[in-house]
């Protein structure tokens, strides 16, 4: 059952969409459609744009993001938008967007950071520990994708406040949006103590200190129940010299990103940063690789290739559902166009589509990258996402281009 906060946010969604199916909105968008379609076959190349640095600086769309954007729906040119970003759920996030672009969107052309988790069944029954983002929006997220017991540090804190001392000041906020623990911590009894099954950083860390405290605890835990340390750890007879050799939980995080364009002129610290420091953290306690101990976990999000996957299966469906009907070549070519040459050129270029989908970059001056040679090379690099989908138009031989107001 959808907790209220997720039902608001499709009720959100649902008036989003609502504002623009308005008669005239798609009057005037049918009759470019009507236009444009009778004159072009439908195309194989599609588009993925990434968010921030792209079409929006925080809150505040980037000049020609919208009319791009319009241009493609009016030529009935798929595309989804690809994004490191999160901490809410899709059809929240998608309702905002539409809301600042002005124009209808879709959850089913939309993948965050985190989307690729609603797919891992296993731990839907399972107590799992999810980091990260505003008050509990992940938590909500989480439930959303039906993950039924879902724990945050807040919650330990609230219940626990002697766990992490230097957070105490946070408390009031902690307790505004804190739940009650599926089981106390209780070192005595650790049976009855909390076990969490998986650890999920859904997007950038608010505190820090707490969210590295909670997640080290777990780490060296036994059996990831919480006030436990394993007996195994720094056994050197051991392999991984006894670190994570006793069920610890699995550590997910979502985006690797270490720089973020937002509103600030400068890039800002972004989830990246926070797996740096909490792997300092690691290292320093353990050993670290040196000794011969590695920290297993699983990282998603772009430049890595599940969440390529993932995306390009989305976009296929997108298509498939936008052309339903209409008889299509398969999809031949994607252009992916980004902001941050780790994890949108990087990316785009090193996917390998299973289905053979040809992907190229274009890195736009807007976000993370401004100046100078980037660490990955993109297909090119354009002024914006305006001059980046003209250009793609363009090698594409598309009969028309998009006309800036
Ligand atoms: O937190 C979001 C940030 O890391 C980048 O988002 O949209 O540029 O992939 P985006
Ligand atoms: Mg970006």
């Amino acid at each position: 059952m959808a907790t209220l906060k997720t039902r608001y946010s499709i009720l959100l969604h649902q008036q989003a969409r609502r504002r623009w199916c308005q008669p005239n909105a798609l009057r005037a968008c049918s009759r470019s459609l009507q236009t444009s379609t009778s004159d072009h076959h439908p195309s194989d190349f599609a588009f993925a744009f990434d968010i921030d640095g792209v079409l929006l600086r925080s809150h505040d769309p980037i000049p020609g993001a919208r009319e791009a954007l319009s241009f493609l729906q009016a030529q009935k040119i798929p595309f989804i938008l690809l994004t490191n970003g999160g901490g809410k759920h899709e059809s929240e996030r998608v309702a905002e967007l539409m809301d600042k672009l002005q124009i209808p969107l879709d959850t089913s052309m939309f993948v965050q950071s985190h989307t690729p988790f609603a797919d891992l069944e296993q731990y839907k029954d399972k107590t799992i520990l999810v980091v990260g983002g505003e008050e509990d929006k992940c938590r909500h997220v989480a439930n959303a994708y039906g993950f039924k017991s879902v724990v945050t540090p807040a919650d330990i804190m609230v219940q626990y406040p002697s766990i992490w001392p230097f957070s105490s000041q946070f408390l009031d906020y902690y307790q505004e949006t804190a739940d009650p623990l599926p089981s106390p911590i209780d070192a005595a009894n650790p049976e009855g103590s909390l076990k969490v099954d998986a650890i999920f950083v859904y997007n950038d860390p608010r505190d820090w200190g707490l969210d590295a405290t909670i997640i080290l605890d777990l780490l060296l835990s036994r059996s990831g129940i919480m006030g436990t340390v394993s007996p195994k750890n720094n056994n050197p007879d051991l392999p991984n010299r006894g670190y994570l050799q006793e069920g610890q939980p699995h550590l997910y995080y979502s985006n690797p990103d270490l720089w973020w364009a937002a509103k600030f002129h400068l890039p800002r610290l972004g989830q990246g940063a926070f797996r740096e420091a909490l792997e300092g953290l690691w290292t320093a306690v353990t050993g670290g690789e040196k000794k011969g101990v590695t920290l297993q976990k699983t990282l998603i999000g772009k430049p890595y290739h599940m969440t390529y996957d993932f995306a390009e299966r989305k976009l296929i469906k997108h298509r498939e559902d936008l052309f339903s009907g209409t008889e299509t070549n398969p999809l031949r070519q994607v252009y992916m166009i980004g902001d941050n040459p780790e994890s949108d050129i990087r990316g785009g270029n090193s996917f390998r589509s299973p289905l053979g989908t040809k992907w190229s970059t274009i890195l736009v001056k807007t976000g993370v990258h401004q100046t100078g040679h980037p660490a990955w090379e993109p297909t090119t690099i354009t002024k914006d996402v305006y001059e980046a989908v003209k250009w793609a138009l363009h090698r594409e031989s598309w009969p028309v281009s998009p006309q800036r107001n």
